[in-house]
C-alpha cells in the first residue's frame, strides 16, 4: 500500500486537526522522495521532499512552471478563483510568471528589497517592535500580562510595516488584515469570509482588495512619494507603463506574500523559544545571536509550506519519471527538516551554523522580501530579548486550517516585561 494518497499534506482541515506532516514526509523523505500522490477532490500531483530535489527544480524555471498557480487548493476553489475575470482573478503576480516575462515584472520592485534599501526602513521597522513590546508591558511601561501572541505582537507587526511601505493609511489596517486572513485561511472557521457561495465570496473579496489598493495608485500617480507605492503606481517594464492588472497585483502580493508569512515565523519562533526555554535565555545573554536565531525560526516553522509546479516536458527525477503537464508540490517545511542537510533537523538550535535552510525558497522566485523578512523578525526578537524577563504558555495554542500558508492562530502567553533601557 502507498505510504499516503497525499491528503495529509494538502488539506487544510489536516492541518488543522493533526497539525504540520512531519513524520510523513520523514517516511518519505526515506522511502518515496518523489512519491505521486492522488488524493479525492484534489489535481494528482507528485509530492518533493527531499532538500537537494527542489534546489534542482527551483533553478529550471523553464521545466518547472510557476503560471499555472502556486498553491495546492480543491479543484473547485481553484476553479472558482480562475472563473474570476474581475478581482484577483485577473491580478497577474510576478509569483505566477516565468521568465523571460518574471525577470523584467521583478526588476520593478526589486531595487526597494535590497539590504540597503531595507535598512533605511530601520527606523520604522524598530519603532514598530518598541511600540508593540511597549504595549505588552501597559501603561507604566513595565510588568506582567497575559496576551494572544498571535494576533497582540505577531500579526500587528508585519502590518504596520507593509502598511507604511505600500502607503494603506492606519484606519484601513484592519481592512487589509481581515482581507488577507480571508485570502489565506479561506478553509479556517474563524477567519473565513462569510456568505454561503464560494464563489461569490471570492469576488467580494477580490473586489473590496482592488478597491482599496486603486485608491491608493491613483493617489500616488497624483501625488508621487518617495515610497514603494509610489514606485508601483508609476513603474514602467520594458519601456511601457505596467499595466493595471500587473500594478495591482504587486500590491496584493506584497501584502500578501510579507504579512502572514513574516507574523507566522515570528509567532512559531515564539513558541519555540517557550518549548524550549534554554534558546530563549541563550538569545537573552547574547544578543549577537539574534540574527542566527531568525534563520533557525524560518527553517523550523517555514511558514510556507509548499510550492506548487507545472512540468513543462518530461523530466527523471530519483528514476520517477515526471511527464509534461504533472503537478508537483515542493514541501519546503520538508527539505527544512531533511537530514541529510540538517544535523539533529528535529531540534532548535539558534546557533545553527550553517543553516541553508530553503524558507525562502530558491532561484528564479527566491523570496524577494528575504531582506525584510529578516529585520523585522530581527527587531522584534531583539527588542523581546531585551526586556523579556520570563513568559510561558498560558493555553492552547491553535493551527490556522491552512497547507499553504502555515501557523498559529492562536498563542496564549504570560510574561513579564522590563522597562525600556
Ligand atoms: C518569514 C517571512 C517570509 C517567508 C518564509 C517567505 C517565503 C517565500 C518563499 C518560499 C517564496 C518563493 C516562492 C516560489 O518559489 O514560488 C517567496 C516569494 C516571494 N516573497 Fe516571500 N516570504 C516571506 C516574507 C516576505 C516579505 C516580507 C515580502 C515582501 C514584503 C515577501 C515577498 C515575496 C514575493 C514578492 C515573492 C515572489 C518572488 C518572485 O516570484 O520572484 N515575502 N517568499
Amino acid at each position: 500500500m502507498s505510504i499516503t494518497d497525499g491528503l495529509d499534506l494538502v488539506s487544510n482541515q489536516a492541518y488543522a486537526e493533526k497539525g504540520v506532516p512531519h513524520d510523513l514526509w520523514t517516511r518519505l523523505r526515506a522511502e518515496s522522495p518523489v512519491h505521486w500522490c492522488t488524493p479525492p477532490n484534489f489535481t494528482p500531483f507528485w509530492a518533493i521532499t527531499k532538500h537537494a530535489d527542489i534546489c534542482e527544480i527551483s533553478k529550471q524555471p523553464d521545466v518547472f512552471s510557476s503560471a499555472s498557480g502556486i498553491a495546492m487548493i480543491r479543484e473547485a476553489e481553484d476553479e472558482a478563483i480562475r472563473q474570476q475575470n474581475q478581482g484577483f482573478g485577473a491580478m497577474r503576480v510576478i509569483i505566477e510568471m516565468d521568465p523571460p516575462e518574471h525577470r523584467s515584472v521583478r526588476n520593478v520592485a526589486s531595487p526597494v528589497f535590497t539590504p540597503r534599501a531595507v535598512k533605511a526602513m530601520d527606523a520604522t521597522i524598530r519603532t514598530s517592535a518598541r511600540e508593540i513590546v511597549d504595549r505588552l508591558a501597559g501603561p507604566t511601561g513595565a510588568g506582567e500580562g497575559e496576551c494572544d501572541f498571535a494576533n497582540d505582537v505577531a500579526a500587528a507587526h508585519p502590518l504596520r510595516i507593509l502598511s507604511t511601505m505600500l502607503g494603506v493609511p492606519r484606519e484601513a489596517e484592519p481592512d487589509i488584515l481581515r482581507l488577507t486572513n480571508q485570502l489565506f485561511a479561506s478553509e479556517d472557521p474563524d477567519l473565513q469570509r462569510e456568505g454561503e457561495d464560494r464563489r461569490q465570496s471570492i469576488a467580494e473579496l477580490g473586489l473590496e482588495l482592488y478597491q482599496l489598493f486603486d485608491k491608493i495608485i491613483q493617489d500616488r500617480r497624483a501625488n508621487p512619494r518617495d515610497d514603494l507605492a509610489s514606485l508601483l503606481a508609476n513603474a514602467e517594464t520594458d519601456g511601457e507603463p505596467m499595466g493595471m492588472m500587473e500594478t495591482l497585483g504587486y500590491f496584493l502580493i506584497t501584502f500578501t506574500a510579507g504579512h502572514d508569512t513574516t507574523k507566522n515565523a515570528l509567532v512559531g519562533g515564539m513558541r519555540a523559544f517557550l518549548e524550549n526555554p534554554d534558546q530563549l535565555e541563550k538569545m537573552k545573554s547574547d544578543r549577537g545571536l539574534v540574527d542566527s536565531a531568525v534563520e533557525e525560526v524560518v527553517r523550523w516553522t517555514s511558514p510556507v509550506n509548499h510550492m506548487k509546479r507545472m512540468v513543462t516536458r518530461d523530466y527523471e527525477l530519483r528514476g520517477q519519471k515526471l511527464k509534461a503537464g504533472d503537478w508537483l508540490v515542493m514541501f519546503y517545511a520538508s527539505a527544512n527538516r531533511d537530514e541529510e542537510i540538517f544535523e539533529a533537523p528535529f531540534e532548535f538550535r539558534i546557533d545553527r551554523n550553517p543553516n541553508r535552510h530553503l524558507g525562502f525558497g530558491i532561484g528564479e522566485h527566491f523570496c524577494l522580501g528575504a531582506n525584510l523578512a529578516r529585520r523585522s523578525q530581527r527587531a522584534l526578537f531583539h527588542e523581546l530579548a531585551q526586556r523579556m524577563e520570563w513568559a510561558e504558555l498560558a493555553g492552547d495554542p491553535e493551527q490556522i486550517h491552512s497547507a499553504f500558508v502555515v501557523g498559529l492562530k492562536k498563542l496564549p502567553m504570560r510574561y513579564r516585561i522590563r522597562a525600556a533601557a
